[in-house]
């Protein structure tokens, strides 16, 4: 929908869970991320580039996603947003007002078809940059389990904006809102929840030296290394202390809006899915892992009590 405002950039996610601050160690000495803020329950983590916090820890009763955090760039564009988003029938979260959270600026909230809440956020603080060598710069994509995979997939395309960049067989869509090949990707499921989160290091070298830093300290893929056919993307998955599957990826495809062509990639050879062959299709207990927790989202409910 190329007459519509596209949302901007992916800047992060904050997920929730039981006890999850506890398990700030092994984001800070494993993972590669820092401790950027906390308070009120919540942990702000940040990773090599400006963003004040890429991925956040809240402790909760129930696993899921808290909210999936987007950039957009200028305060006209979240207005624009705001009224492409009323028009159609979506949950509005919070309206358009000032955010009194560790990051601040400006924005709106809704829930997606499936009751997750996304943040639409302008300006709020940033930090200085870093060069720390094969640390996480910034989070690549996020893949939601679905069990509405065409009304999603129509409400990212058609309210967000998104573009769909592939499928993988009628199993999955990668889409993008910039020019990384996927930032947002959905997958067919019995129910709603995450199947995963990426973090990008800035070069493959620093994403090998990542899964070295993860296996001295113990802690092996449970996918991977390999490398994926849609988005060309390497990719090594990881079961975080608290039951997520978290991802190190690089080198993500970059789309030429005038000459890429959305393909289905077929499922049928090992191929198609690993480049390389180092690790080939995921295992049943890496699918099962990848299923996830059902996450119930967040209703009218919670926005009276909020
Ligand atoms: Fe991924």
């Amino acid at each position: 929908m190329t007459n519509k405002i596209r949302v901007g950039g992916l800047r992060g996610i904050m997920m929730r869970g039981p006890n999850m601050i506890e398990t700030l160690p092994f984001y800070e000495q494993m993972w590669g991320l820092q401790l950027a803020h906390i308070d009120q329950g919540c942990a702000y983590l940040r990773g090599n580039a400006d963003e004040a916090f890429i991925y956040g820890l809240k402790d909760s009763s129930t696993y899921g996603i808290e909210y999936i955090h987007f950039s957009m760039p200028n305060k006209a564009s979240i207005y624009t947003l705001f009224e492409q988003v009323k028009k159609e029938s979506v949950v509005i979260f919070k309206n358009i007002s000032k955010f009194d959270d560790y990051i601040g600026g400006y924005g709106f909230e809704i829930l997606d078809p499936d009751n997750r809440r996304l943040r639409f956020r302008y300006g709020g603080s940033k930090v200085e940059p870093q060069s720390e060598w094969a640390k996480p710069k910034k989070i690549s994509h996020v893949v939601l389990n679905t069990p509405n995979m065409d009304k999603t997939q129509k409400f990212y395309e058609e309210v967000l904006g998104f573009r769909v960049s592939d499928y993988s067989a009628d199993q999955m869509v990668f889409l993008r809102s910039g020019s990384d090949h996927h930032s947002i990707a959905l997958v067919r499921a019995q129910y709603a929840s995450v199947n995963h989160v990426a973090f990008e290091l800035s070069s493959i070298n620093e994403f090998m030296r990542s899964i070295g830093r993860m296996k001295q300290n113990g802690h092996l893929p449970s996918w991977g290394p390999g490398r994926h056919r849609p988005g060309d993307n390497p990719f090594a998955y990881f079961i975080s202390p608290s039951g997520f599957v978290i991802e190190f990826t690089s080198e993500v495809l970059q789309i030429d809006e005038q000459k890429h062509e959305a393909k289905v990639w077929s499922r049928e050879k090992p191929e198609l899915m690993d480049t390389w062959m180092t690790s080939g299709p995921p295992t049943n207990a890496q699918r099962t892992v990848m299923a996830g927790r059902p996450d119930p989202g967040f209703s009218s409910l919670d926005i009276e009590n909020k």
